[in-house]
């Protein structure tokens, strides 16, 4: 099934009662439209939002760490256990050392959560894959945030991605992210291959969240 997965990131339009909004938004619109929905969420947030919405949540990182004398950290069994279905890995503005998403995508499985390894780029797309995640997400950075969706500007990055990821595992999903607005953005990602997108700004910092998802949600069931 397709899905909208929407990052707050730390905007303040994302942070704490103002993520729950949205997220009660989310599920409305994927109710609505019959469209899965996941808010990836500042860890913080998480237990909060979990209880009270029916759609998925995610944490945007975990560290790569087990139960232990590890202090101010994210620990994954307590992402796990406040409510978080997945998390993001390697997310461009939280990038890990290759060890380190190893361990993570080892600790995934073992706890059961469900994995968004993001790339930068065709390469590293590749290489996540053999990790086995759920999705890979490639979000070519400069264009992150920016206002020209990657759809657009580098639609040959997603269609690059899809071709890689599916000869390593056929299995692993490509979701793509960066500068994406509105549905057409949307409708363009999955005619290249994504089975979703990523997105944070067009969503969480437009004037109209209820409108832009809903514009986003009927490119999905079309
Ligand atoms: O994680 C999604 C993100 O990096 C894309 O951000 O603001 O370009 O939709 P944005």
């Amino acid at each position: 099934m397709n899905v909208i997965v929407v990052n707050v990131k730390t905007y303040k339009e994302g942070t704490g009662k103002n993520a729950l909004e949205l997220a009660r938004i989310m599920e409305d619109v994927g109710n609505e439209y019959g469209i899965r929905m996941i808010i990836a969420v500042q860890p913080t947030d998480i237990f909060k939002i979990a209880d009270d919405v029916s759609i998925e949540v995610f944490s945007q990182h975990m560290d790569a760490i087990d139960y232990g004398s590890n202090t101010g950290w994210i620990l994954p069994h307590a992402i796990k256990e406040a409510g978080a279905k997945g998390v993001l890995v390697n997310h461009s503005e939280h990038r890990m050392k290759l060890e380190d998403i190893a361990f993570n995508m080892e600790m995934a499985k073992k706890i059961r959560l469900q994995t968004i390894a993001c790339a930068g780029n065709v390469n590293v797309a590749r290489a996540l894959a053999t990790f086995k995640p759920d999705y890979v997400a490639i979000e070519p950075p400069e264009l992150i945030g920016g206002e020209i969706s990657v759809t657009s500007a580098r639609p040959e990055v997603i269609k690059n991605a899809v071709d890689a990821v599916r000869e390593i595992n056929e299995n692993v999903e490509v979701l793509c992210g960066a500068g994406i607005k509105n549905g057409g953005d949307v409708a363009r990602a999955i005619e290249l291959g994504a089975k979703g997108i990523l997105v944070a700004s067009g969503v969480v910092k437009a004037k109209n969240r209820k409108m832009v998802l809903e514009d986003m949600a009927r490119a999905l069931v079309k």
